[in-house]
């Protein structure tokens, strides 16, 4: 039987266009110098398609190596949560990490997806309620890096023992530069009260040659990826970008501890966007992503910034990967 709607629909439906903030966020971004694009960008159908790709590609090691470790480590880390927990998932994703995760919590009180995509969050609703048939489910459709509110009557100031617990996996923290970043673990820590929880992955640093490879793949799943916004870009805006006449580039950066996509013009060329003509020189470069990597004690530092106190962390046995237990400090 399938669960009923609990999303409510929003004017984006049924094209799934990005929302005003972030298609003006993609104009600006090109007409500025260096140009930029929004990394949010990157997840139209097609994009959260070839990211699912990626996810299975040889050379990106963060999906598995944090899958691993959920479950070497799902029942330490449940019994960290303790019972009773509201579970918060800002962006929720396909569920398999956190299916794991519920299936061992003691006596989950809710989860709480939140996600800007009606689409993906009704996804989201279905299987988890298909999963987990006695847990209240509140999908919260928003924008998770601006503030957003938790339904009324869950887990505030420990109301009938809840706790509110982020769960934040996949290292997504490393799309945000670390002030933003800090920035949207202290809302958070705000919004789960005094007794609230996060459970967080992060990428840690590494050999470059690792990381080079996670991100300019072999089969070339990267790069469509990145070329991918050039495509949303002529859908969505009526533009008309050749992508093809762009290179994908991704290259680490270890003043700032990132690895950076971009994307080169091969050639000088011309792109029209909305009434304005891009011009680009030849090997200029359109900035559109940054994955920042951490060691543990510098996240955890960062963390404590935003309030927040390590519990315990886990890794693999190469230390690619850690996920982090916090709690309100
Ligand atoms: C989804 C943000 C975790 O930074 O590794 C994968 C996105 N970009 N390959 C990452 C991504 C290029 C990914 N995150």
């Amino acid at each position: 039987m399938k669960h009923p709607s609990l999303v409510q629909q929003t004017r984006f439906e049924p094209h799934d266009m990005a929302p005003p903030a972030l298609r003006r966020a993609v104009l600006d971004g090109l007409l500025a110098r260096p140009r930029h694009l929004p990394s949010a960008y990157l997840y139209d159908a097609r994009g959260s398609a070839l990211f699912e790709q990626i996810c299975t590609l040889p050379e990106y090691y963060p999906t598995r190596t944090e899958l691993a470790i959920l479950q070497t480590h799902a029942a330490a880390m449940a019994a960290r949560i303790g019972s009773r927990a509201v579970l918060v998932e800002p962006g929720s994703g396909a569920g398999v990490k956190t299916a794991l995760l519920l299936a061992q919590l003691h006596e989950p009180a809710a989860y709480v997806p939140v996600e800007i995509s009606p689409s993906a969050l009704e996804v989201t609703v279905q299987a988890m309620a298909a999963r987990f048939p006695q847990l209240p489910i509140h999908p919260q459709q928003a924008d998770f890096t601006q503030a957003f509110t938790l339904p009324p009557a869950l887990g505030h100031a420990g109301g009938a023992g809840e706790r509110v617990v982020f769960f934040f996996p996949g290292s997504t923290i490393g799309n945000f530069d670390p002030q933003q970043a800090q920035a949207l673990l202290a809302r958070w820590r705000l919004l789960g009260g005094p007794n609230a929880g996060l459970l967080i992955g992060i990428d840690l640093r590494k050999d470059v040659a690792v990381l080079q490879a996670a991100y300019d793949d072999a089969q070339g799943v990267t790069a469509a990826f990145n070329r991918n916004l050039l495509v949303r870009i002529n859908r969505e805006f009526g533009a008309d970008f050749v992508p093809d006449a762009f290179d994908h580039l991704a290259r680490y950066d270890a003043e700032h501890g990132r690895i950076e996509m971009h994307l080169q013009s091969r050639e000088a060329q011309v792109a029209y966007i909305v009434g304005h003509a891009l011009r680009f020189d030849a090997g200029e470069t359109i900035h559109t992503e940054n994955s920042y990597k951490y060691t543990l004690s510098g996240f955890a530092a960062l963390a404590e910034q935003a309030g927040w106190q390590q519990d315990a962390h886990w890794t693999d046995p190469l230390q690619r990967f850690g996920v982090l237990a916090m709690r309100a400090a």
